[in-house]
């Protein structure tokens, strides 16, 4: 197959969310925190009607039903979730009734986990089925999963939840340049869930900044290498039109795009003009260890990268802002940000990605948009993601209401034999959700 990527996408994300501005105030933190410290606006929550599942079976089946794909046509479903809920059975096969319905038993492809990365591993064995020779001409798709929730403390304001599905094939309107993957893994305790009765995470939050820009540093260097391998020339942040980072938080996105600026200056590559380079030549002795603890070079490549993060990644940031971090799904919803900001101009565009799983293993790849036919236009999948009328019609929550409800999902993290409000008068029609879990684990879940 030619042209391999992705066709069609859509997301969902919960339509109860709790301001940040009033989190700060709820948890005693400065003004300006959370908001301008962390650089998040609003936060999405799972309430005790969804989960995973419940938003992974409302994502595929509203991208089924909107792009009009028969789901006979589906040949391969991969799951990418860090979110466990069972040890063995995958979230794969709770997706298997909306195939089972018209027959359609024959799809390969399980769940995907390591942090934040397992949506990239599950896109990559996608990818690589369609390019392969047990290929059987069927779509394949991808569904990353995740409620991000962390125990009461610093890490809680970067929480999220969301589910993402992409549609994969031939001839697609975004087209992977699999020839320029670098990726970067490795033995690290910066983030970890040991205690399987909890769904929070063990989080080191400095170590796994610090551990996010050494696999950025390294991801970037060895995609460089094989793009001038591959094309005998120089890859600088001018060949890229934009960049999309995984997005924990949008403050992490901005220092890991001017540690790329700084990368290049490094590089001497023609994305650094002469002003540019003067301001940080005092940071150029620097040792690796000293740099990623240097505040002054912090500040000063912020600066001077300001006009180029602008432009390149600025559209990507609106739904990682607004949701959060939805760890498998952050990525990919940052470059859904990008489609709903600019489908109209991105024809021919280059797009950079990096994809970061704590643990950890980190990958940057490219894509490039190549046009595309009904209903795989740009602007259809735009249409019909509809992330502005989504964003707009949520209902914010109360911190306190917030805290109540991350203390109900705790109990039922595990538990048996209860059933739920069934209240899912917030919920859009089409929208899934939890409605029991029998005595012997079986979960239950109705569609509105
Ligand atoms: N106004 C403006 N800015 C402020 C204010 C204020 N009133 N108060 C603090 N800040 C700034 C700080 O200067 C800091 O910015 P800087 O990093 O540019 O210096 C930022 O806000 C955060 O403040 P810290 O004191 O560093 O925050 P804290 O240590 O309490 O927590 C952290 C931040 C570590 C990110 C925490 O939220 C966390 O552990 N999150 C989860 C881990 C994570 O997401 N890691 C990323 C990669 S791994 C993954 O994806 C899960």
């Amino acid at each position: 197959a030619k042209n391999v990527g992705i066709l069609a996408m859509d997301i969902y994300f919960p339509p109860t969310c709790v301001q940040q501005e009033a989190m700060e105030v709820h948890d005693g933190a400065s003004k300006g925190k959370y908001t301008i410290g962390l650089g998040q606006d609003c936060m999405a929550f799972c309430t005790e009607v969804e989960d995973v599942i419940s938003m992974s079976l409302t994502v595929v089946s509203s991208l089924l039903e909107k792009y009009g794909i028969d789901a006979k046509q589906i040949g391969r479903l991969e799951v990418g979730s860090e979110t466990v809920i069972d040890k063995s059975k995958s979230i794969k096969t709770f997706l298997m009734p909306l195939f089972e319905a018209c027959g359609n038993t024959d799809i390969e492809g399980v769940d995907s986990t390591n942090a934040c990365y397992g949506g990239t591993a599950a896109l990559f064995n996608c990818v690589n089925w369609v390019e392969s020779s047990s290929w059987d001409g069927r779509y394949g798709l991808v569904v990353c999963t995740d409620s991000a929730v962390y125990a009461e403390g610093p890490a809680r304001p970067t929480g999220g939840a969301a589910a993402i599905a992409l549609l994969i094939g031939p001839d697609a309107p975004m087209v992977f340049e699999s020839k320029f993957r670098g990726s970067h893994m490795s033995h690290v305790y910066d983030f970890y869930k040991p205690n399987l009765a909890s769904e929070y995470p063990v989080v080191d939050g400095k170590l796994s900044q610090t551990c996010y820009l050494m696999a950025l540093d390294s991801c970037y260097k060895q995609f460089c290498h094989k793009y001038e391998k591959f094309e005998g020339k120089q890859f600088s942040l001018s060949d890229a039109d934009y960049v999309v980072f995984h997005s924990p938080y949008n403050k992490l996105v901005q220092k890991s795009f001017s540690r790329l600026f700084f990368n290049d200056c490094l590089r001497n590559a023609s994305s650094v003009d002469e002003v540019a380079k003067e301001k940080l030549a005092p940071f150029s002795s620097l040792s690796g260890d000293e740099s990623y603890q240097s505040r002054d070079l912090e500040k000063a490549s912020q600066q001077v990268a300001k006009p180029m993060y602008d432009v390149k990644v600025q559209p990507t940031t609106l739904i990682p802002k607004q949701v959060g971090n939805m760890y498998t799904a952050s990525l990919y919803a940052a470059f859904a940000s990008l489609i709903n900001n600019k489908h109209s101009s991105l024809d021919g565009n280059r797009v950079i990605l990096f994809s970061y799983g704590s643990g950890l293993s980190a990958t940057m790849f490219s894509l490039k948009f190549n046009g595309g036919k009904h209903p795989f236009s740009l602007s259809n999948i735009a249409a019909i993601m509809n992330v502005d009328k989504k964003l707009k019609s949520r209902h914010e929550i109360a911190p306190e209401k917030f805290v109540e409800t991350l203390k109900l999902m705790e109990h039922r993290y595990g538990a048996k034999d209860f059933v739920t409000s069934k209240d899912c008068s917030l919920l859009a029609p089409g929208t899934y959700y939890l409605t029991e879990v029998d005595s012997m684990y079986r979960r239950f879940y109705a569609k509105k």
